[in-house]
């Protein structure tokens, strides 16, 4: 059996695999509830095969949606959508999982086919954005947040928590957190963002104390016996990265002594200046340097496409499990061509019977074999 496809525990939950969808926006929401759209996009992803299926960054209140057309899970009323996907997702043979996030600075954005940029002050749909400091994000996010107050700090973590809540009434069985990415919580960490001169500014623990203490307050309502995870972006590719990378280093050691369960390991944005060296799997040796300083299990995405990089990611010990973006968008089965790819026994058997009885009985046979 390959690594990709070694099954895959953690606390109560086990992965069929090591392959995993990561949360991925569909900006096809309206005050963000659940669409057709959500639904049909989620079961087919979850029938492709992965282990692991995270549902899009959702809105723990409606100004932390990166774009008017969020999922949200602010309200009680969220839930009972978010929950037919979760089922959907479980009756397909995947673990449903959900990112809960605040956007920050980025937040209140036209959707990227729309243009990607702030929406217009004189706009029914703006809101005011919030951010450690009053500091723009710049390019086309040029608005400039409003400087959160302690009592901000504390609304939102309290969201997280409430969002954290609903996830799990709806049947979510692991829940991420997103501290990546340039939104809310990693601009508390990035010097890019935050210039506060109080307990959440300054040096690495003052810029990491949102993230502690959000973790905290989700920890204490997430069951003990699901995955608590968290997206944390580690470098910036700013010129800054090895000390960027020790202090992210240290901070995710804390989340892991405060009951972080798995981090998935990815990059900061949180500044237009950044040179990302992008290439097939350029990502996997830094996941593999947080692995190994951190014991803990890990999983990361970037460019991971072709079967023989998402096999020796796992295999070479960088990551546990390996997150397929863009290539699950173009072809949703393809858990199953990678499991072809790798030589493994019954490929067919990771699809619904409907798909996977005629693949596995007339693999390789002509097209009339199946008549
Ligand atoms: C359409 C789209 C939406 C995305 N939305 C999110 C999101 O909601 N949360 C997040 O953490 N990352 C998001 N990402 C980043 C992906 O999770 C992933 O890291 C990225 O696509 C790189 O992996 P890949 O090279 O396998 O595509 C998004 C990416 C795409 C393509």
């Amino acid at each position: 059996m390959s690594a990709l496809f070694t099954p895959f525990t953690l606390k109560d939950v086990a992965l069929r695999n090591r392959i995993a969808v990561p949360p991925m926006c569909q900006y096809s929401a309206t005050d963000g509830f659940v669409s057709d759209w959500h639904l049909a996009h989620y079961t087919g992803l979850a029938r492709g095969g992965a282990g692991l299926v995270i549902v899009e960054a959702s809105g723990v209140s409606p100004d932390g949606r990166i774009s008017p057309d969020c999922l949200g899970l602010w309200s009680d009323d969220h839930i009972a959508g978010l929950a037919q996907i979760a089922t959907a997702i479980k009756a397909a043979g995947a673990v449903p999982g959900i990112q809960i996030a605040h956007a920050g600075r980025k937040a209140n954005a036209n959707r990227p086919w729309d243009g990607d940029d702030h929406i217009a002050p004189e706009d029914p749909r703006y809101w005011e954005t919030i951010s450690p400091s009053a500091i723009a994000f710049g390019g086309v996010l040029p608005r400039v947040p409003r400087e959160m107050t302690l009592a901000d700090i504390a609304r939102v973590q309290g969201d997280f928590a409430a969002a954290a809540r609903r996830a799990q009434a709806a049947g979510f069985e692991w829940l991420e957190l997103h501290f990546a990415h340039g939104y809310l919580a990693q601009s508390f960490f990035s010097r890019h963002a935050n210039q506060r001169t109080d307990a959440y500014g300054g040096d690495a623990t003052g810029r990491g104390r949102f993230m502690l203490e959000t973790l905290a307050a989700v920890r204490a309502v997430w069951p003990e016996n699901l995955p608590l995870t968290a997206r944390f972006g580690v470098v910036e590719y700013d010129g800054h990265d090895e000390e960027t990378l020790a202090q992210a280093i240290d901070l995710s050691a804390k989340m892991r002594d405060g009951g972080l369960d798995f981090l998935s390991v990815s990059m900061g944005f949180s500044t237009v200046e950044a040179k990302v060296p992008w290439g097939p799997a350029f990502f996997a040796p830094v996941v593999g340097r947080v692995r190994s300083a951190l014991a803990m299990p890990v999983g990361s995405a970037w460019c991971i496409d072709a079967p023989q990089d998402a096999e020796r990611a796992v295999a070479n010990g960088q990551m546990d499990v390996v997150m397929m973006g863009r290539a699950l968008l173009a072809n949703p089965h393809y858990p199953y061509e990678l499991a072809i790819a790798l030589g493994e026994e019954k490929p067919a058997s990771l699809l619904p019977n409907p798909y996977g009885y005629w693949l596995q009985r007339y693999r390789g046979a002509g097209k009339g074999a199946a008549q």
